[in-house]
């Protein structure tokens, strides 16, 4: 580890059979060992409570505590992240082990942060239990301020008789024969995030008693993976926002699932963060586990901190001879330190000791990306117009080309405030309260730019439809009326014409759009909606609302984009292109670091003077990025 520059080593994430051998026995022992043997060499611990896998003799002592699925099976032990969130039992255990750890170690030396559970909502996010239904119920109960009737029509459940008459009707959605209501789905969904949010904090809370100076912290996955969880509304209980993130072996682009998943951690950390896990290379759950190719992982690890990760960890330091990760990869491989793995690993040591100046400066970013958990769960429910759309794809479509374009972008909730940007884009939104639609809307009035894409303000925060035509909350401010949705079959595509590429097409989605004050910017010219609107623009009050009423071919949407943060002023952060290579800067009081990154294989020059970080070189008038490579430039002020 030291060879390596480790700084810093989370300890015993999923030990508690070890632990608590017996209920309410404890044996430190091995705890006690490694951090000394830290210590002793100047490591850190990030040490963790491991309640996200209760030993056996738990389940066998409470078996209630066992999750049970929507279907009514009830799961076994014998994995990890099985547990009910809502167990009074599980609850009990949890709290005790971490009051134990927190008690023995609240002034040790090594340990300088508390890491609690380990990724909530992984793998296993909701009971349907009757214990989780009598929680939900309490839940319910509070949201809805005693009063049944104010629930049933938040749920609109005069439809297909599901009126209730007492609270002990209402269940968690368990399988029925057929769809589900939308509204009780997503309270649910809710309820879940919640849940598990009050297991997090009821830890913090025993271990912030015991220790009230170290920080605290949990570990998301914030993009693609754990959908379970609201991190909105979980960020702001954490000390230490950390992050964790893999790539997808058939994502040909996975650098910039790793950037989107940098800035939305960074804006909701609300500045630096840790990256708490990545690999070194391949990991063990996908169907085909692609190894890194050279260079790769030290261009992921140096990308996080481009995106505001002030530390980097992975999962995991020694490669395991048995159990269910014994093929994911490691710091240190099942080769021993005669690989390349090794070779790369004690490389990245020597380039974070060579960034870390960099901690504590932060990205400004001229655009903000709405993204909202409520929005992706309701329009991810079951009978939608296009039940093939996905969230994370419909952002993915709008930040790609600004990443291409080297145009640094927050996320932003839609109620967050707006008025340091110069134009906030929203991929999809298909549900949004009156407060963030008048939050969108003044933004533009007051004179920003505001884009919104299809079937956004659809519903409210109940999922019930904005009466009187689409799309609804933002009819007005986008100066546009759609009377009815036409999405398209996978495969169907339709041309465009207009202000956009000649060869413009669009798929998954058309509606047909009367404009009522926006002006057309592009239309179908073909298919049943020849001649509509397909891309609008208004001018509502001091500012300009684009509504993009398809999902246009990429290069389409990339020089829609290009023209919109033209019109809007946005910059660039360096404005000669480069292809290939990510541009992202960090701004501190002392200094700007620019972060470039060869994703291309080719390299390149990119004007610039200062001091290049990795290689401690003076840079004038330009800096040479290396094929593969990656150059940090404290740029001169
Ligand atoms: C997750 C977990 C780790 C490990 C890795 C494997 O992120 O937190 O314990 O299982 O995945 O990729």
């Amino acid at each position: 580890m030291r060879e390596a520059g480790v700084t810093m080593v989370n300890v015993g994430i999923f030990s508690w059979a070890l632990l608590e051998p017996a209920e309410g026995q404890f044996d430190f022992s091995r705890t006690d060992r490694l951090l000394k043997l830290l210590h002793d060499n100047g490591i850190a611990a990030d040490l963790a409570t491991p309640t996200a896998a209760p030993p056996a003799w738990f389940f066998r002592a409470h078996p209630q505590a066992l999750p049970v699925d929507r279907d009514g099976r009830t799961l076994s032990y014998g994995s990890r992240q099985t547990f009910c969130p809502s167990s009074p039992a599980y609850r009990t255990a949890a709290l005790r082990i971490a009051r134990a750890l927190a008690e023995r170690y609240a002034d040790h030396p090594a340990v300088a942060m508390w890491h609690i559970h380990n990724e909530y909502g992984c793998h296993n996010a909701a009971c349907y239990c009757d214990t989780s239904a009598e929680a939900f119920r309490r839940w319910l109960q509070a949201k809805y301020g005693d009063d049944l009737d104010a629930l049933n029509h938040a749920w609109g459940t005069t439809f297909w008789s599901q009126w209730y008459y007492n609270w002990d009707e209402v269940l968690p959605p368990r399988a029925t024969g057929a769809d589900p209501n939308p509204a009780h789905l997503l309270d649910w969904r809710r309820f879940c995030s919640d849940e598990l949010l009050s297991l997090y904090t009821a830890e913090r809370d025993v271990l912030r008693a015991a220790d009230p100076s170290t920080p605290a912290t949990t570990n998301f996955m914030v993009n693609f993976s754990i959908e379970a969880l609201d991190y909105w509304r979980w960020a702001p209980e954490l000390d230490i926002v950390s992050n964790d993130h893999y790539l997808r072996s058939s994502d040909p682009e996975s650098e910039i699932d790793l950037a989107l998943s940098g800035d939305l951690v960074r804006s909701m950390a609300g500045g630096p963060w840790l990256l708490m896990e990545h690999s070194t290379g391949a990991v063990n759950w996908q169907p085909v586990n692609r190894a890194k190719r050279p260079g790769e992982m030290r261009r992921n690890a140096l990308a996080h901190v481009a995106h505001g990760a002030d530390g980097i960890a992975f999962f995991q330091w020694r490669a395991a001879k048995a159990g269910a990760e014994q093929w994911h990869s490691a710091m240190l491989p099942h080769a021993g330190t005669d690989s390349q793995i090794w070779r790369d690993v004690v490389q990245l040591g020597a380039d974070l000791k060579a960034l870390a100046e960099v901690r504590g400066s932060t990205t400004t970013a001229q655009v903000a990306v709405v993204w909202d958990w409520n929005a992706r769960w309701a329009m991810e429910q079951p009978s939608q117009p296009n039940g093939e759309l996905r969230f994370v794809d419909l952002v993915r479509d709008w930040y790609r080309p600004l990443w291409q374009a080297r145009v640094a972008v927050d996320f932003v909730r839609p109620d967050s405030d707006l008025s340091s940007y110069r134009l906030v884009l929203v991929p999809s939104l298909y549900l949004v309260d009156d407060t963030g639609a008048a939050n969108l809307a003044g933004f533009a009035e007051r004179g920003g730019t505001l884009t919104v894409g299809f079937h956004s303000g659809a519903v409210d925060e109940n999922c019930h439809v904005q009466l009187g035509g689409y799309p609804g909350a933002f009819r007005d401010v986008l100066g546009v009326h759609t009377d009815e949705l036409f999405p398209l079959l996978p495969g169907e595509t339709l041309s465009l014409t207009g202000a956009i590429p000649a060869d413009a097409t669009a798929t998954a989605w058309s509606e047909r759009v009367r404009l009522e004050g926006a002006e057309a910017v592009a239309s179908y010219a073909d298919g049943p909606l020849q001649g509509v609107p397909a891309v609008t623009r208004h001018s509502p009050g001091d500012g300009t609302a684009w509504y993009v009423a398809t999902r246009p071919d990429s290069e389409t949407l990339a020089a829609l984009l290009a023209r919109i943060c033209d019109e809007a002023g946005v910059e660039p952060v360096v404005a000669t292109p480069v292809k290939g290579i990510e541009a992202v800067r960090r701004t501190g009081p002392d200094a700007d670091y620019l972060f470039l990154i060869d994703h291309g294989g080719i390299g390149g020059e990119v004007p610039t003077d200062g001091v290049e970080l990795l290689t401690g070189k003076d840079v004038s008038g330009w800096v040479t990025v290396p094929a593969g490579g990656v150059a940090v430039v404290r740029e001169t002020r």
